[in-house]
């Protein structure tokens, strides 16, 4: 009885180790019969008319002729690109991305399967998916591509009669953003503000120009005009110094719209950081 117990006992065992194998081979090799590589996806919005970036990377491969990049977009027939053995192959290539697309060919056996993407339409927001095959094995990536339309602001004094504006304007947005104005006084404290925000339709009837003016400034001020939409945030920023002798005409203005603005404010300075105000929407 007990040798009958030994044999149903070695051979649940053995089962179990059977199956542990065929487990260990699945996950090993992946259901292709290959084994799996990392892949590893990554972008940031595409601003409409330009160039984009649809990162990915993958663990490196000295053979180039084994490396096969596929990048496709879910709910479009063809492939957004294809390129293997060191070269482009756009036969199954869709309609919609001809002409657009690229991949960085001098950088593929480092590991990068990114796509460039020329200009950006609001339509080529979705659900893309690079796969990469290499000697090693393969793996897939997958990422949501966010279109709009962002730029930076110019604020300067307006030259009105009524004086004492500010006025911010940047030429390209969509969606439709927020405007939003932070003043503070020399002394640290939040002024009081008043502004004024409008929207026009450009010429190509999607992005929207933005200008906002505000009103009743006081000098010895920074005032920050802060765009933010879905995809973006971009700041602008200015410094009035005393203005009440010249009373509009001479203002001497310290604009911090340029680079230099990035570490004297806390404001995100859009060009650098980027991701990190998107990180932080
Ligand atoms: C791939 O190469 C391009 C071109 O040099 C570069 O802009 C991009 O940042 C690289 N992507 C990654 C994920 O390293
Ligand atoms: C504002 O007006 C002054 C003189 O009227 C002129 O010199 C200056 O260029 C104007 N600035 C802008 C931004 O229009
Ligand atoms: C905004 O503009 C409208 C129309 O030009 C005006 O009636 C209103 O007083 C303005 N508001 C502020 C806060 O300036
Ligand atoms: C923009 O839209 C308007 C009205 O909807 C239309 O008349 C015009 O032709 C459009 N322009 C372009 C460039 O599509
Ligand atoms: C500007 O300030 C004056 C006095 O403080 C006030 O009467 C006026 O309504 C303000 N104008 C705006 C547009 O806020
Ligand atoms: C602005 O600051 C300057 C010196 O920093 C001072 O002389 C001037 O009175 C200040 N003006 C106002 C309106 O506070």
């Amino acid at each position: 009885m007990a040798s009958q117990g030994q044999v149903i006992f070695w051979s649940l065992t053995m089962v179990i180790i059977v199956l542990a194998a065929v487990i260990a081979l699945i996950i090993g090799f992946g259901v292709s019969g290959k084994r799996s590589i990392s892949v590893t996806a990554l972008t940031s919005p595409g601003n409409i008319g330009q160039s984009g970036l649809l990162g990915c990377t993958f663990e490196p491969d000295i053979r180039m002729g084994s490396i096969a990049i596929r990048w496709a977009k879910a709910g479009v027939a063809g492939l957004v690109h294809e390129f293997r053995g060191g070269k482009d192959h756009l036969q199954e290539q869709d309609v919609e991305f001809q002409g657009r697309t690229a991949v960085f060919a001098e950088q593929v056996m480092g590991g990068n399967a990114s796509l460039e993407l020329r200009d950006v339409k609001l339509s080529d927001a979705g659900t893309y998916r690079c796969s990469v095959t290499t000697s090693r094995g393969s793996g897939v990536a997958e990422l949501q591509y966010q279109t709009g339309a962002f730029s930076t602001p110019n604020v300067q004094v307006e030259n009105s009669s009524s004086g004492d504006t500010l006025q911010c304007e940047a030429p390209r947005w969509f969606p439709r953003p927020t405007v939003h104005w932070t003043a503070y006084s020399h002394t640290g404290k939040c002024l009081p503000r008043a502004a004024n925000t409008s929207y026009e339709l450009n010429a190509e009837n999607i992005t929207l120009k933005v200008v906002s003016l505000l009103h009743n400034i006081t000098a010895n001020a920074t005032y920050t005009c802060v765009i933010e939409n879905s995809i973006a945030k971009a700041t602008g920023d200015i410094k009035v110094t005393d203005f009440s002798i010249t009373r509009g005409t001479n203002l001497q203005l310290v604009n911090l719209n340029a680079e230099s603005a990035s570490s004297s404010l806390p404001a995100c300075h859009w060009m650098l950081l980027l991701p990190a105000c998107l990180l932080s929407l």
